[in-house]
């Protein structure tokens, strides 16, 4: 059967989804009772939203949908950079997608754990003698250095607030319009000078750096053809590897104001073993709003659920609305991490970093490494030191993109526990 989905009026609703943010879909999907509907986007083009778990398999099934010209420019030009990985399809992609995949051995993930800790060690040491921590700002910091020695990037102490506010601009521009957003470009420009440089002098000999890391591994990583990348797109890589790990940043933050809101929480956790922190892990991913959706193209022309896909058509999988969908969540908009207990894991149907299959498809190579993080994260906040959080505005905006509490998570009379 073949029937009209329902249409968001007007000739292109890009500026909407963009200030409406993480409920353009989820707004209109209640609208119209549908999980599908039709809406305009990048200049007038038509394109299909949906959400679910069938519309995760769809949007996963690489017969059926591509990524090739998906990826606007302005998102180029911040969060991704040109001819990322992002925008790859079929055997190169995999191809790259195994070299991502292959930094994040078990061994390697031990690394980022025992990294995150001793980072944590230093900053607690620097927070006591700090009359007032804003939490995300020292976490990108906290983040730009636990990225940097795990990806085998040298850092100069004196830099680092610098490559934290770049690496952090990359995704904090993408969404946003006017100097947020230029911020970003530029931001671009001077860390893939400074990647790109440190590719070059590898490749000649005149720097050394660690096998197995990811500058290493990306500098010496040869193509389908058995080509090195060039190095502005060995930069871009390196960067796709260093740019996420400070958005844990994001994270960091809403697993302190998770802890603030649901003090109940902090109890359980110190009660409770490893796989409840976990679980509350889990549920921050799920609960607060990071990546609103993604986006690709139509491959070729195909009917689903009534409609016709012609080839070329955007489609955007709606990531905040599938993951407080209610027929796959209960009470979806309750934070309860016990929801993750004996929860059968399935790629489909929990959207926080992507999903489908890791090396197939273009699921988050760094969902593993995320998690540990946070882990991390939530045992030294409910077990490692003690703070308090003075009165401040903690409300976090839907509309925009990253979200993040609104004060950035200020912190006083931070004290290691013994
Ligand atoms: C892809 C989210 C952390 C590296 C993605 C996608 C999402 C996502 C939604 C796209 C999935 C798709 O297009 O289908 C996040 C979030 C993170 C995070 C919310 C938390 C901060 C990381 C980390 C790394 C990483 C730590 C690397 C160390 C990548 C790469 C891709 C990707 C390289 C592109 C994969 C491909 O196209 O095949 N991520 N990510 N991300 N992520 Fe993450």
């Amino acid at each position: 059967y073949r029937e009209q989905l329902p249409i968001d009026k007007g000739f292109d609703n890009s500026f909407a989804l963009m200030t409406e943010g993480y409920k353009y879909i989820t707004n209109r999907r209640e609208r119209f009772g549908r999980d599908m509907f039709e809406t305009r986007l990048l200049g007038g083009q038509k394109a299909i939203c949906f959400a679910g778990k069938d519309a995760a398999k769809v949007f996963y099934n690489e017969e059926k949908i591509m990524r090739k010209g998906a990826a606007p420019k302005r998102i180029r030009q911040t969060i991704f950079g040109e001819k990322a990985i992002q925008t790859m399809d079929g055997a190169s992609h995999k191809h790259r997608k195994a070299l991502f995949m292959s930094l994040m051995s078990h061994e390697s993930l031990e690394d980022v754990v025992n990294i995150t800790r001793n980072e944590y060690d230093n900053f607690i040491l620097k927070w006591e003698g700090m009359e007032r921590v804003v939490l995300f700002e020292e976490s990108k910091q906290l983040l730009t250095s636990i990225a940097c020695k795990w990806a085998g990037v040298p850092l100069h102490k004196n830099e680092m607030k610098q490559r934290a506010n770049e690496l952090a601009a990359l995704f904090d521009s993408a969404a946003a319009f006017g100097p947020r957003h230029w911020r970003g470009r530029q931001a671009r420009n001077s860390s893939e000078r400074w990647i790109k440089h440190m590719i070059e002098q590898i490749r000649s000999g005149n720097m050394e750096v660690q096998e197995g890391t990811a500058l290493h591994e990306i500098a010496f990583y040869r193509d389908t053809s058995g080509n090195l990348l060039n190095s502005q797109i060995a930069a871009v890589e390196v960067i796709n590897i260093l740019r996420p790990i400070v958005a844990i940043a994001v994270y960091i933050a809403f697993c302190a104001l998770a802890l603030h809101d649901y003090p109940e929480q902090m109890n359980k956790i110190k009660e409770k073993d490893d796989a409840y922190d976990e679980m509350f892990v889990q549920e921050v991913r799920r609960y607060y709003p990071f990546f609103p959706f993604a986006a690709a193209r139509v491959r070729r022309d195909f009917l689903w659920n009534g409609h016709d896909f012609k080839k070329g058509n955007l489609v955007l999988l709606d990531i905040y609305g599938t993951n407080h969908h209610p027929d796959i969540w209960e009470r979806p908009w309750e934070f309860n991490p016990d929801r993750f207990t004996d929860r059968n894991d399935d790629p489909f149907d929990f959207l926080p970093q992507g999903g489908g299959d890791y090396h197939k498809g273009h699921r988050c190579p760094g969902e593993w490494l995320t998690i540990e993080v946070m882990k991390v994260t939530v045992d030294t906040f409910t077990r490692k030191m003690e703070y308090e959080v003075p009165k401040q505005n903690l409300n976090y905006s839907m509309t925009r993109m990253p979200s993040l509490p609104k004060s950035r998570f200020v912190m006083t009379n931070v004290k290691r526990k013994l």
